[in-house]
């Protein structure tokens, strides 16, 4: 942070290798790294500045998933860096504490590129006057879980092979963790704060302990619950995060688990997409001594609900095959969709396909009205961004659009299933 409050990050992209399998590199892609790249965290009010230096060899973008900001600053498929080049994007940050997360965005080459390996957290902290006795200290009560499903081939490369009859592209049998195979994580606390990031391409998780032990849900996609919420489950598409607190007692191991996701597609395909994959996904080791944690609180956030009746507009999105929404693949030289600045929306996603998607707007954090009809469920609840649709469900979100209209800088609303994304099923809208 610099003398006039400006808050300045420096990323730099290259191509490297990593040795994920014992004994075998591989190449891969990161931020200043060969893997991955830095946690960003920021504030509510904080000037952020980033220096994206692109040391690739081809062109690519940088977009920062789930934050408000102005068109031309978030790093979608108009903002390429060429390599050699420098991107330099600034914005204000002005939304609710939350869990987001970076990564490429360029047209037709998303999946490719995330799958390398670009992608990063970036945490939106409480403020301190929030007075929320919620794990902070970042790496020791307060962990990142960013979990990427890779396929190894024979001599441990990154492969993207498809399984036979995978409607949703590369299907990793290998798990990774913050770009680590098999890890545990030593806790020293009574409470733990996992933020949990579904960083892959297509895979969906369902995540549990191995002991089926509780754990309480406190934040979604773009912010933190009105209260927590006790469950033994939560299931993440891609794009997706959720914060969840755990409670360990001294000496004690607990493995987070992913256990096959309810995806809805019946047999044979939901076996063919990862319905029936079970993998341990992280150790938690506890200490012997635990340092004692206050208690979690009961009230989290004042979530103001958007009602429905203030929505002027009504839009409806079709999911088709692989590619289509509303009929059209991807056009970069057309706009779907003009939106008055400040406007309130509802819009109404179908999924008429026979695979799941789960659909991801830029700009905004929405909230869910209703899943075929009927109310969400307390962990739907909250701010979300990216929301998943079995084939056949209706899914009604409504948002706020207001950022400063740029005619030259379209938002993207899409499938998050990367391999979708970049086969054309994604659109565009302006504010006005
Ligand atoms: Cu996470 Cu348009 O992306
Ligand atoms: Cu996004
Ligand atoms: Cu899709």
């Amino acid at each position: 942070i610099d003398a006039d409050g400006r808050k300045t990050f420096d990323l730099t992209l290259q191509s490297g290798e990593t040795d994920f399998l014992p004994g075998a590199q591989t190449a891969t892609w990161g931020a200043n790294d060969t893997y991955l790249g830095p946690t960003l965290r920021a504030r509510r009010g904080d000037d952020v500045r980033i220096r994206v230096a692109n040391d690739l060899a081809e062109p690519t973008t940088l977009h920062w998933h789930g934050m408000a900001l102005p068109g031309a600053m978030d790093g979608g498929p108009h903002q390429m860096i060429d390599p050699g080049e420098i991107w330099q994007p600034h914005w204000l940050i002005d939304q609710p504490a939350a869990t987001l997360w970076y990564h490429p965005h360029p047209h037709g080459r998303t999946a490719d590129h995330v799958y390398r390996g670009i992608a990063g957290m970036f945490i939106i902290d409480e403020h301190d006057t929030d007075e929320l006795a919620l794990p902070s200290d970042y790496g020791v009560d307060d962990i990142p879980v960013i979990v990427q499903d890779k396929q190894f081939d024979g001599d441990g490369q990154l492969s993207t092979a498809e399984g036979p009859a995978s409607l949703v592209g590369v299907l990793g049998d290998d798990i990774l963790v913050n770009g680590t195979h098999n890890p545990h994580l030593d806790v020293a606390d009574q409470r733990v704060r996992l933020r949990l990031l579904n960083a892959s391409n297509a895979r969906v998780y369902d995540f549990g302990f191995d002991d089926d032990r509780r754990f309480a849900l406190i934040g979604s996609d773009s912010g933190l619950l009105d209260e927590p919420v006790d469950s033994t489950r939560v299931q993440l598409a891609p794009g997706e995060r959720a914060e969840i607190i755990v409670e360990l007692h001294p000496g004690e191991r607990t493995t987070l688990r992913s256990y096959p996701p309810d995806l809805g597609m019946g047999f044979p395909l939901e076996r063919t997409n990862g319905g029936h994959d079970t993998f341990d996904v992280l150790q938690l080791r506890a200490a012997d001594q635990l340092r004692d944690a206050p208690p979690l609180p009961g009230t989290l956030a004042s979530v103001e609900r958007h009602r429905p009746d203030e929505a002027a507009t009504t839009r409806t999105f079709e999911l088709e095959g692989f590619s289509r929404i509303n009929g059209r693949e991807m056009d970069m030289a057309r706009i779907d969709q003009t939106i008055p600045r400040g406007a309130v929306e509802i819009w109404e996603i179908t999924n008429a396909s026979n695979t799941y998607h789960n659909f991801h707007v830029h700009l905004v954090h929405f909230q869910i009205l209703d899943i075929d009809g009927d109310p969400p469920p307390p962990e739907l609840a909250g701010w979300k961004d990216t929301v998943f649709l079995a084939p056949g469900q209706t899914v009604r979100i409504i948002s706020r659009f207001d950022t400063e209209p740029d005619p030259d800088a379209p938002f993207m609303y899409h499938c998050h299933i990367l391999d979708h994304e970049d086969a054309g099923m994604m659109g565009q809208y302006t504010i006005a």
